[in-house]
């Protein structure tokens, strides 16, 4: 039995890429492997959140993760700061972590182009960070979306770094994972390459999102003048709306648009008018889940305190032989 771990930042609601990236393959992986999935509010702190929305939005994904299928009774379903452990981990590994190889990191580039105003050292060391809740758990699966891979790639060093420095065998290598496909994309609706709602609320459909506000965002989604040749290669943002629908609608009526956008006889109002009734349709059961778990409070305040347990549990006994390989003694 492999042990996985995953986590997502609370920075407000679900949206597809987060199911077809990530939550998907925790739903599957929850039935056969030793699942450890928890949202990471010690990270959002790098964006500064305010206090009066930090725990709302750490409820919400709570809420939603449940909603998607996420089973307290199979997997540990918890919340980053309820195991400070993850915190210690985090700054032993930092003394072993160059500041070369995090400034290189891609994704604090992109971070720093985006709040030019708040480098703060949280966002630097956010890999050293990601890489403790993993390895905390003694990981050897991650499912993540592909963006996530070089977190991956250094978590990895981190781990083969402690043990060569201390001479034992005691990480496992985690790799990242996507349940039988290759890692998947889900691209925004703005022509942009990635579905994300650091990036741009609108181009995101969120799971929660009700039926006309998808339907709108999809009628808006970008488009272009149509095919200019038959067979053409599609540009980026025709792409884009080929590629939700390919994850949303039947195999049918995908090739049946697809056809069109071939003959150069497709009309966009249509296929998004198409799409948009997917999405909604796709989307209702966990819209309905999620309306009954807000109605429940006593049960998710239960497995947040049950996750807890077990994560911490977990956590604790492998802080303990950290120290003791590190060097530290009790007198
Ligand atoms: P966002 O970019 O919207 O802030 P996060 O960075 O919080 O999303 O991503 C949480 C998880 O969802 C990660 O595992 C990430 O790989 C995955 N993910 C996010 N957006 C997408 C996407 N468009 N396609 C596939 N996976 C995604
Ligand atoms: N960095 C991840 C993201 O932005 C979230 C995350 C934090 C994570 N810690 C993790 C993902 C550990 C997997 C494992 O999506």
């Amino acid at each position: 039995m492999s042990i996985v771990v995953s986590g997502i930042r609370p920075t407000g609601k679900l949206h597809l890429g987060n199911y077809f990236g990530a939550i998907r393959n925790f739903v599957r992986m929850q039935e056969k492997d030793n699942c450890y999935f928890f949202i990471a509010d010690y990270h959002s702190l790098t964006t500064h959140p305010a206090p009066e929305d930090l725990h709302g939005s750490v409820k919400n994904v709570m809420i939603e993760f449940l909603s998607c299928g996420l089973d307290p009774e199979k997997a540990t379903l918890y919340v980053q700061s309820d195991v400070p452990e993850t915190a210690e981990l985090y700054l032993l590994l930092n003394m072993n972590a160059y500041v070369g190889e995090l400034e290189r990191c891609t994704s604090f580039k992109e971070k720093i182009r985006y709040q030019p105003d708040n480098v703060n050292a949280g966002l630097l060391t956010y890999p050293t960070l990601m890489a403790a809740d993993i390895i905390i758990h003694k990981a050897h699966k991650v499912p993540v979306g592909k963006d996530q891979e070089q977190h991956l790639e250094m978590t990895r060093t981190f781990a083969n770094r402690f043990n060569r420095l201390y001479k034992v065998d005691y990480f496992p290598e985690p790799v990242a994972y996507n349940f039988g496909d290759n890692l998947v994309k889900i691209p925004s609706l703005d022509g942009g390459l990635k579905m994300s709602k650091s990036e741009n609320e609108n181009s995101a459909i969120f799971l929660n999102d009700p039926p006309e506000v998808i339907r709108k965002k999809v009628m808006r989604a970008v488009t272009d003048e149509g095919p200019k040749q038959v067979n053409q290669e599609k540009p980026q943002a025709i792409e884009n709306i080929f590629a939700l629908m390919k994850a949303m609608s039947e195999p049918s009526v995908y090739d049946f648009f697809n056809d069109q956008y071939n003959s150069m006889t497709i009309r966009y109002g249509d296929m998004k008018k198409q799409l948009g009734e997917d999405v909604v349709r796709f989307t209702e059961p966990f819209r309905e889940k999620i309306r009954q778990l807000y109605a429940d409070e006593q049960y998710v305040a239960k497995v947040v305190k049950l996750g807890a347990e077990k994560a911490h549990a977990s956590a604790s006994k492998t802080i303990r032989e950290v120290r003791e390989i590190i060097g530290f003694k009790t007198f």
